[in-house]
This record gives structure tokens, C-alpha cells and sequence, in this order.
């Protein structure tokens, strides 16, 4: 029995139920899908631009960028309902490049659901393995798996129109779970649920895929669904990827300010470099000239300009000046505030009349009161909590 074999979830081969849970940092793991090099140009236009990328068994991989820079038809390559224009597609060490939607071992999720109208929740899960034409003894078998395991059978009769958004949903994964791919595609999976009906099929779809133990890929345009479904994210823009880490890498070290403002708000500093060793670089914020030493991924030379990025919840706003040691200190007044129960959002202008967003937890009853529009105020930071970016 191979692990797609598996789907009760119960015992799991020890090669699968050992899997070190960041292969991306070991060299010597084998990628499960690989892309090289891979092209895509629709006539004179490149949807997909010399992309290269690595995903590992058992992750549960995010594709995420905005609407057109490429997602959908990156996921279709995978699957097979595009052909690349060059490079090459690997599956399980296999190239599929060449192999048609039905010889590779993928199946995708639409972000339509595209599930029959006129046939019942268990005649759709049903489908793929009637049109196998596997005995109906095995079938009737794996739909009650099916149904159990996205939380159906009592709904097995009904049809499509019958059912919430969330239902349909879970119905079109346990229509492309039940052929047992060894990689589930998901384009856009959530997009059609209300926010909380979304929040709580997050959590669905991450214990379903630690149950199976499936290699996923989602593609999203939502930043927020990414960071909390992926083990790691690639953020995508005009058909090139721009950084790829786990969720708190994306967050917390950007590289450049595309993936700093892609991912919620950022206060971004004019800066210069004046010293780089290693992964520490030291950058003297215009206007103030105040020096901040912080990590850098990338290497940067003296004298060449670079932004600092510090995001609104590292910031601590105060109308005494604070005695902090390591911190990044700066004046302004409020200009602007916002009370959300849980946190404030304030905007103060600096005193070189720079908009600074500042989110603070309102960890007392009082804590939102203290401050009023224009109070002048201290803001601080600690130095390495921002981020030198580059572009
Ligand atoms: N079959 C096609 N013919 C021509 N252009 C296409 C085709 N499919 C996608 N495109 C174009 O490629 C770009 C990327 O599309 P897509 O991968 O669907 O983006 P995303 O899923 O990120 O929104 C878009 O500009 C889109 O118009
Ligand atoms: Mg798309």
C-alpha cells in the first residue's frame, strides 16, 4: 500500500511519517515537484518568465501574487492543461513535461468547483473512479471514506443547489481527493467563502492535508490565507517569482519593497548603507541621519540607497521619551487615530513630515484613551525589528 493508498490517515509508511518538517534548508533532499526554467508565452506575451522552483513532499506550497501575474497558469502546467514554452516539469523524479493531464499524478481543485448540477454529492465524488470503471463495491467504499472525511454523509442525497458555499467546496475536494493524487492542486480554493466560512475551512483544509499527507499547492491572491495555510509561500509578480520562505521569513524579512507592501502595511524610511559584513548592515535614515545595524539577506555596498521597512505593530508610540536600549527613537504628532477595540491604529507626522502608521495593542481598558490627535508623542522601535529593502 503506497501512501496515496492511505487515506483513512491511520498508520503511515515510517519514510512519510518522519519527513524532516523544513526539507527546503536540507541540500540533500529530493524536491517532489520541480519546476526548471519554465516559460509560458501566450503569442507575444510571457505569462510565465524563466520561473524556477522546488517543492518538497508532504508541504503544503502557496502560490501568491495578484490577480494576473501568472498563478493559474503555472498551476495549469503542473496539471498538465498547458504545455510550457521551454524548461522542464518534475514530478516524483519523473519529467511530466511531455505527459498529458491524465498520466501525471495530480489532481486540481477549479476554482468554479465545476461540480455537477444534476447529480447528487455522493454521484459527483463518485465520478472519477465510475468513469475508471472500478467495481462498484470499491466505489461505494471510497465515496463513504470520501464524505466521512470532509464531514458529508448526511448530505450524500442532496444536490449542488442544495448545499452552503462552504458544503460545495468541501464536496469538489473530495472529488479530487478520492482519486488519490499524490499532488492536489488548488486554485483560488476559498475564494467563493465568506470570511469566516473561509477562516474555518483554512483550519479544514490544513488537517486534512496533515492527515493525508498530500503534497498541495494553492494558489491565492490572498496574502492572509497564505501565511496561514503554507509551509512556505512564493510571492509572484508579472510571471517572475520574487521571494520564496515560509510565511515569517515573507513577513518578517522582506526582501524588497514589493513583498514588505504585499504583505499588510509598512513604514518605509529613505536610507543609505554605510557599512555591510555578513548579514548585519548598518543604513543611515535620511533626514535624521540616525544610524540603524539590522539583518540583510542580500549582500549591499556603501554608499549605495536602500529603504528601511519597520511594520506599524513594531512600533511603540509614548508621550515620555522612552530609555530603551538598541531602540530606534523618532518625534511626531498624532495626526489621526482609530479605535478598534482590540488595537488602535494611529498616524503621526514626523517632524520631518513623513506619515508614520503606528498599531498598538489595547492591553488595557485605559490604553486607548491615553492618547488624543495632536499629542506629540515618541515613536520607537528596536533596531533589529526593521528591514532594509531593496527597490
Ligand atoms: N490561454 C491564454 N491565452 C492568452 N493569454 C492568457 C491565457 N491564459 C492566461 N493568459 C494571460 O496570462 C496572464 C496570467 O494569467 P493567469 O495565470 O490566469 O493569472 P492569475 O491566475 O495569476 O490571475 C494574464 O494576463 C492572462 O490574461
Ligand atoms: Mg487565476
Amino acid at each position: 500500500m503506497t501512501t496515496q493508498d492511505n487515506l483513512t490517515g491511520a498508520a503511515r509508511p515510517d519514510s512519510v511519517a518522519t519527513p524532516s518538517t523544513t526539507p527546503w534548508t536540507d541540500a540533500g533532499q529530493q524536491p517532489f515537484i520541480e519546476f526548471q526554467s519554465v516559460t509560458k508565452r501566450f503569442g507575444n506575451f510571457t505569462a510565465v518568465d524563466d520561473v524556477s522552483l522546488k517543492i518538497y513532499r508532504g508541504e503544503l506550497f502557496a502560490i501568491l501574487g495578484g490577480s494576473g501575474c501568472g498563478k493559474s497558469t503555472l498551476l495549469r502546467m503542473l496539471a498538465g492543461f498547458e504545455k510550457p514554452s521551454s524548461g522542464r516539469i518534475l514530478i516524483d523524479s519523473v519529467d511530466v513535461t511531455d505527459l498529458p493531464p491524465y498520466e501525471r499524478p495530480v489532481n486540481m481543485m477549479f476554482q468554479s468547483y465545476a461540480v455537477f448540477p444534476h447529480m447528487s454529492v455522493e454521484q459527483n465524488i463518485a465520478y472519477g473512479l465510475k468513469k475508471e470503471k472500478l467495481p462498484k463495491t470499491e466505489i461505494k467504499q471510497r465515496v463513504a471514506e470520501m464524505l466521512e472525511l470532509v464531514q458529508l454523509p448526511e448530505l450524500a442525497k442532496r444536490k449542488p443547489g442544495q448545499l452552503s458555499g462552504g458544503q460545495l467546496q468541501r464536496v469538489a475536494l473530495a472529488r479530487a481527493l478520492i482519486k488519490r493524487p499524490k499532488v492536489l492542486l488548488l486554485d483560488e480554493p476559498l475564494a467563493a467563502l465568506d470570511k469566516k466560512l473561509r477562516e474555518q475551512t483554512q483550519f479544514e483544509l490544513m488537517n486534512l492535508q496533515d492527515q493525508l499527507g498530500i503534497t498541495f499547492v494553492v494558489v491565492t491572491h490572498d496574502q492572509e490565507e497564505a501565511m496561514t495555510l503554507a509551509t512556505r509561500i512564493a510571492v509572484m509578480n508579472a510571471g517572475n517569482f520574487i521571494q520564496t520562505g515560509t510565511p515569517s521569513e515573507v513577513y518578517e524579512f522582506p526582501q524588497n519593497h514589493f513583498v514588505a507592501d504585499f504583505f499588510g502595511s509598512i513604514n518605509i524610511f529613505d536610507a543609505t548603507v554605510v557599512s555591510s559584513t555578513g548579514d548585519q548592515v548598518t543604513v543611515a535614515l535620511e533626514g535624521s541621519g540616525t544610524e540603524i545595524c539590522t539583518r540583510h539577506a542580500l549582500p549591499l555596498s556603501s554608499g549605495s540607497r536602500c529603504m528601511v521597512g519597520v511594520r506599524p505593530e513594531k512600533l511603540l508610540i509614548s508621550k515620555q521619551q522612552p530609555t530603551l536600549e538598541g531602540h530606534t527613537i523618532t518625534r511626531g504628532v498624532v495626526e489621526d487615530l482609530a479605535y478598534y477595540g482590540n488595537r488602535s491604529i494611529y498616524r503621526v507626522r514626523s517632524k520631518n513630515g513623513r506619515v508614520i502608521q503606528v498599531s498598538a495593542q489595547n492591553y488595557q481598558r485605559s490604553a486607548a484613551l491615553l492618547l488624543e490627535w495632536d499629542d506629540e508623542v515618541f515613536l520607537s522601535w528596536e533596531s533589529n525589528c526593521s528591514v532594509v529593502l531593496t527597490e
